[in-house]
């Protein structure tokens, strides 16, 4: 088990657009330095808003030791908080989701209002005094229906983000959609296999054929600072998109921790159907028209999406263990729309429960690989990995920054 100073040397002395070592993907020091690095500190996607729509309705999730539960408040805010009683820790909600008038503890009956507020507790005497015992907050902001959380005390300034979510978002509507299905599978590999196979499509022509109906792998479709002039297509995609008040340009973070561009299907397909059709007959929110191609956003390190006119699909990626990460995918509908009449889940998940699995299994089969003693890092393609090559740096430099000695430890 690697050493906080091990593992700044391994990321420090890597070789430049090639692969990480074995150790950085499924040593258990790596993994406990990763998540105190990366994962209790930045901010990570938790829920769709539209999965808790009602006062009470909560959601639950794990992030690396800490449990932590999200819900809806009398007031119409979602919160989180960490789900452990203040009475003698136990886990306030066990289900993955559910809804309740208010947080009552199965242990003892600990009584919570849905703000983290104590409310009760039996016979604990006259001198209790309630008000030091309210759930423990963990911060929580809610981006036009996108629920984000963060461990940290201080967290990161996401304000920038915001805003741009508030415009690219806003014709979603994601306030006003449903979760329509929810998938939660488990990949056996190290979470950064599940977002490096999610950063390049050099693997979809082998992979995905479901996907590649409707989603070019070309890369210079996705290239990270947006397509070039050789690119008339997707400019003439940005063009319609932005008259008819789709904010289309690719936008990034300042280090490349997130990324909003919009780009057009394949061949005029309107959505990540079998068919290329859409799979909703009810659009979303203001969305003009359904051929708008797919809207996507990731945030390192847990989360990318697709918002198309029909409807939304939001993965949030959670750490399990050195070589198990949890992936969950929902799919998102207009509230008003009706299964079996403005769609069936079958046409609507079909596309991506495939190319999900299929990712799964390349993930897996790459974990296996890397767990190999003759396992050596190999380059990244220039051409087909540069949202890969992004991560990684993004990843190297934020533990290299996180782990350096600070001029004061040094002078120690
Ligand atoms: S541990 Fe929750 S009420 Fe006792
Ligand atoms: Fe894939």
């Amino acid at each position: 088990m690697l050493n906080p100073a091990e593992i700044l040397s391994q990321i420090a002395n890597r070789q430049k657009n090639f692969a990480l070592t074995r150790d950085l993907y499924c040593d258990e020091g790596v993994f406990q330095t990763d998540l105190e690095q990366i994962w209790y500190k930045e901010w990570l996607f938790a829920i769709p808003a539209c999965e808790v729509p009602k006062t009470g309705n909560y959601a639950t999730m794990q992030v690396g030791a800490y449990p932590i539960l999200i819900v809806r408040g009398g007031d119409g805010k979602v919160r989180a908080f960490h789900n452990v009683c203040r009475h003698r820790g136990q886990r306030l909600c066990s289900k993955p989701n559910g809804s309740t008038p208010k947080l009552v503890c199965p242990y003892h009956q600990w009584t919570y209002e849905l703000d983290g507020k104590l409310l009760y507790a039996r016979d604990m005497g006259d001198d209790f005094d309630a008000s030091k015992f309210g759930l423990k907050p963990v911060h929580c902001v809610d981006l036009n229906g996108m629920v984000f959380i963060c461990l940290a005390q201080v967290p990161p300034a996401i304000g920038d983000l915001a805003k741009q979510l508030a415009s690219y978002l806003a014709p979603n509507k994601l306030a006003d959609s449903k979760v329509a299905f929810s998938s939660t599978i488990i990949e056996n590999g190290n979470w950064k296999l599940v977002l490096e196979n999610n950063r390049e499509c050099y693997h979809c022509g082998g992979s995905h054929p479901s996907l590649c109906r409707t989603y070019s792998d070309n890369p210079r479709m996705t290239a990270m600072e947006g397509p070039d002039s050789a690119s008339p297509d997707i400019l003439a995609h940005w063009k319609r998109c932005e008259e008819a008040g789709l904010p289309s340009r690719f936008i990034n973070h300042p280090k490349m921790q997130w990324r909003l561009a919009r780009i057009p299907l394949l061949n005029n397909a309107e959505s990540y159907t079998m068919s290329t059709k859409a799979a909703v007959a009810k659009r979303m929110g203001d969305m003009p028209f359904n051929d708008a191609g797919s809207l996507l956003f990731f945030h390192y390190p847990n989360t990318w999406n697709h918002f198309l006119a029909d409807h939304s699909i939001v993965f949030r990626v959670l750490p399990i263990s050195p070589t198990e990460t949890q992936v969950t995918t929902n799919w998102l509908v207009h509230k008003d729309a009706v299964e079996g009449v403005d769609y069936n889940i079958e046409d609507l998940t079909r596309v991506w429960i495939n190319t999900n699995d299929e990712d799964r299994q390349v993930v897996e089969e790459n974990q296996k690989g890397i767990l190999s003693p003759a396992y050596e890092p190999g380059p990244y393609s220039m051409i087909q990995e540069e949202g890969v090559v992004q991560f990684i740096d993004w990843y190297a430099e934020t533990m290299i920054e996180r782990l350096s000695p600070t001029p004061a430890m040094a002078a120690e």
